[in-house]
């Protein structure tokens, strides 16, 4: 990799970049399978997490009903890129920089809340969104959420941290050394973020009424390691790079591309995961809390 290129991959990485192409290979998939379920007519939609504002844009075509769109998203990054993105829409669209841990109280009742791919960074704190959203669903209202729930092993190791593992060792860290580094990075490992489909059921029903579920397959494949790399520096940023001392984060970012592309010419795919989509109700189906 070029002096240039080493600098490009740490940026891409602190600034979430390249976001609209890397979301092709996996979470680009969850944007109709959601909108599909929402409520006719809608008003008022808020998505959480709302990124650089691809969901709003594809609902904002797709129902001229809607005069309410908000997006509530943490980094200024994808905020800029979302409000490039949607500015053709007016003031039928809102974006609110914010935290999903303390969101902002909203003077409305949505017909939607969306959040897909998200939820995981919530951990373990994510009873407050849950709260939220409960607060500002209307009596018809539909919440719809995607969790993914990839195995895990003993070591709460699943998904991404299992190419990670991979990548950290042939930089040479021991395999059996990686859970120990996680925990003096304060790095929570994503198998454990992401809970189980049953524990985070037990949590919703808390909040909810769920209504139905929907599991699909999430199937990652790639054409090189140089995409993976991409793929992996727009969605997970920094979060896993900063094991790493700065001066070696360019070999982890590839590293972490020739992991991938290991893993698929032994399994066919670099990663394959269930999806889970939840479509969830105001815990009281009459509406009368409200
Ligand atoms: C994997 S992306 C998903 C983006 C979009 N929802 C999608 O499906 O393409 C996760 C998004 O959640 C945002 N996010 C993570 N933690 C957050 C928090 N505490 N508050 C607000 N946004 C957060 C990230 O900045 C990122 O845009």
């Amino acid at each position: 990799m070029t002096m240039t290129a080493a600098h490009d991959v740490q940026t891409q990485a602190r600034q979430l970049a390249g976001y609209a192409d890397a979301s092709r290979l996996r979470q680009e998939h969850d944007r109709d399978w959601v909108l599909d379920r929402i409520p006719d007519a809608p008003a008022a939609l808020v998505d959480l997490g709302s990124g650089i504002g691809q969901l709003l844009d594809t609902a904002l075509d797709r129902f001229p009903t809607l005069t309410r769109a908000v997006g509530l998203e943490r980094s200024p990054h994808r905020i800029a890129e979302a409000r490039q993105r949607l500015a053709r829409h007016g003031d039928r669209v809102a974006l609110h920089p914010a935290d999903l841990l303390r969101p902002p109280l909203l003077p409305l009742r949505a017909d939607a809340v969306t959040m897909t791919s998200v939820l995981h960074w919530l951990h373990p704190d994510e009873e407050r969104i849950l709260a939220w959203v409960a607060e500002h669903l209307a009596p018809r209202g539909r919440f719809l959420l995607t969790t993914y729930h990839p195995d895990r092993d003993e070591d709460g190791f699943g998904g991404e941290d299992e190419i990670v593992r991979d990548a950290l060792a042939s930089l040479g860290v021991r395999s059996a050394g990686v859970p120990g580094l996680f925990r003096a990075g304060a790095v929570l490992p994503i198998g454990t973020r992401t809970r189980t489909a049953d524990d985070l059921r037990r949590l919703l029903e808390r909040h909810f009424t769920v209504v139905g579920t929907h599991e699909r397959d999430a199937v990652v494949t790639v054409d090189s390691a140089e995409r993976y790399t991409h793929f992996h520096a727009a969605t997970f940023g920094d979060y896993y790079g900063r094991l790493v001392e700065p001066a070696r984060r360019t070999d982890f970012y590839r590293a972490v591309g020739e992991s991938a592309v290991r893993r698929q010419e032994q399994r066919g795919h670099v990663s394959s995961m269930p999806v889970r989509l939840w479509e969830l109700g105001p815990a009281d189906p009459s509406g009368r809390l409200l």
